[in-house]
């Protein structure tokens, strides 16, 4: 082939990358990829649909030289260092105009700051946040690119044509200017995080507070699945109790040990909640609660310590099964609608532009969090698409009214067996909170202007006001 035919390119050929190339090409697209490691140039090249035009090269030059002008080129390689890495091999070699694309979960901040580095040099450079796995990057992927608007048009038809479809609609858009991209991306993984704890203190609930086995756990999210929960995660964890262990004649799930790892984007999401001062304390509870999973050690001698004999939850099966689900859907509902309250928020904080229709649209399919709660979302930004809190919208007001009862029953019975539910409660007291007129924090200004001078504002009167405490 001679110089400058292929359309898009790849640096970094581990699994996310050769899928998301091998995808592009069975849509038509002559792709090129690039990988130091020779093993990984031949598995993409022999991984390939038949007629479809995929090359494998060891040298960055090599791939740049091939690539039509505009080049557009991504890269899925480790966050961090990697990144910059990358960046400063390409500068020598890439020409104004061009559009570089990072495909991994880097931070925003650093994201922003190359962004504004390539800027200056005529680069455009695009943060883009990629869900859905291995699987997901091979067959249809949720695609959230961030950046200059103007790069977007060069890259849009082959996003398009790889992202997952829901009702023909690709799971892609322009989600806003600056790091927006990968800012969604991380706000994504901090609601599945949120998610997937509570899936998992649904699952403690059922099995250890109510006896249910692998097999009537199966039943149970299966037909979860097919109701209002439906979605990716409660369809994989049906999945998951079903899985039997090659190595025992137990299930998997019960020969894994309870640790949970992280590679960091929930907790980024807590971090910067905090900056913004978003309250999204049930992302922060799923971050909290997998810290406290890899205390195991300490958690074992704490067990001596405290033992506790409270017996199998007592409610009525059938009964407690539709409180768990009532509970998992109200509080999922919750998540959500924290997440997307943040990203609201800082698409004017920090001046990205995030379209709110967009991405609750671009999160339908492809992604870990695709749900079909999404499209009750949908409905609600489309009538309002400045919502800056789901639980504003009628109809999502309409879900928790109904399911509100069976997170109370479930929060107490948790309380009462000693079964760790915090997500849950974090849930339910967010919620009982952001509906509250009045909140006792008329006695927490006083106690601070006590100590600390620091001023109040009354109910009658407009001003700043400030008391000499306790003097008669
Ligand atoms: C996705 C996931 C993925 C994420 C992993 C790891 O959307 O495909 O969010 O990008 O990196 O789920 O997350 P932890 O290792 O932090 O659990």
């Amino acid at each position: 082939m001679s110089a400058q035919q292929f359309d898009f390119g790849m640096i970094g050929l581990g699994v996310m990358g050769r899928n998301f190339l091998l995808n592009m090409a069975d849509h038509g697209f002559k792709v090129i990829g690039f990988d130091k490691d020779n093993q990984k140039t031949s598995a993409l090249e022999s991984d390939a649909t038949a007629g479809t035009t995929v090359k494998g090269v060891g040298s960055l030059q090599d791939m740049i030289n091939q690539l039509a002008i505009p080049r557009k080129i991504m890269m899925l390689v480790p966050a961090g260092k990697p990144v910059d890495d990358v960046i400063e091999s390409l500068l020598p070699l890439v020409q104004k105009g061009d559009i570089i694309i990072d495909g991994g979960n880097s931070h925003f901040t650093d994201t922003l700051r190359r962004v504004t580095y390539l800027q200056q040099k005529g680069i455009h450079f695009m943060g883009m946040g990629v869900s859905g796995g291995e699987q997901g990057a091979r067959t249809g992927p949720s695609i959230m690119p961030g950046g200059a608007p103007e790069a977007y048009p060069h890259i849009r038809p082959m996003l398009e044509a790889v992202a997952a479809k829901v009702d023909g609609v690709p799971c892609v858009d322009h989600l806003g200017k600056g790091a927006a991209g990968h800012y969604v991306k991380m706000v994504h993984n901090g609601i599945e995080y949120a998610i997937m704890q509570l899936i998992s203190e649904s699952y403690d609930l059922l099995h250890r507070g109510l006896g249910l086995n692998n097999d009537e756990l199966h039943t149970v999210f299966d037909s979860w699945n097919k109701g209002e929960l439906r979605s990716f995660l409660i369809e994989i964890t049906a999945d998951i109790f079903l899985q039997p262990d090659d190595k025992t004649p137990n299930r998997l799930v019960d020969m894994i040990l309870d640790k949970a790892g992280a590679k960091g984007t929930g907790k980024w999401t807590s971090q910067d909640a905090m900056d913004l001062g978003v309250p999204i304390p049930t992302i922060d509870m799923a971050v909290t609660m997998r810290n406290l999973s890899a205390l195991k050690a300490e958690r074992v001698q704490a067990s001596a310590l405290y033992p506790e004999t409270t017996g199998l939850i007592g409610v009525p099966k059938q009964q407690f099964i539709q409180q768990v689900h009532d509970a998992l859907l109200f509080a999922t509902i919750i998540s959500y609608a924290q997440g997307l309250a943040q990203l609201h928020k800082a698409g004017t904080e920090l001046d990205m532009q995030i379209p709110m229709p967009q991405v609750v649209s671009v999160w339908r399919g492809g992604c870990i969090i695709r749900s079909t709660l999404l499209e009750l979302f949908g409905n609600a930004f489309k009538l309002n698409p400045q919502l800056s809190n789901l639980l504003l919208d009628p109809q999502v007001a309409k879900i928790l009214h109904a399911k509100a009862t069976g997170l109370r029953a479930v929060a107490a019975q948790a309380i009462q067996h000693s079964i760790p539910a915090g997500a849950l409660m974090s849930a339910l007291s967010y919620f009982d909170t952001y509906r509250s007129k009045q909140l006792p924090i008329n006695l927490l200004q006083a106690q601070r202007d006590y100590f600390g001078a620091h001023t109040y504002q009354r109910i009658d009167q407009e001003g700043t006001f400030h008391t000499a405490w306790g003097k008669k």
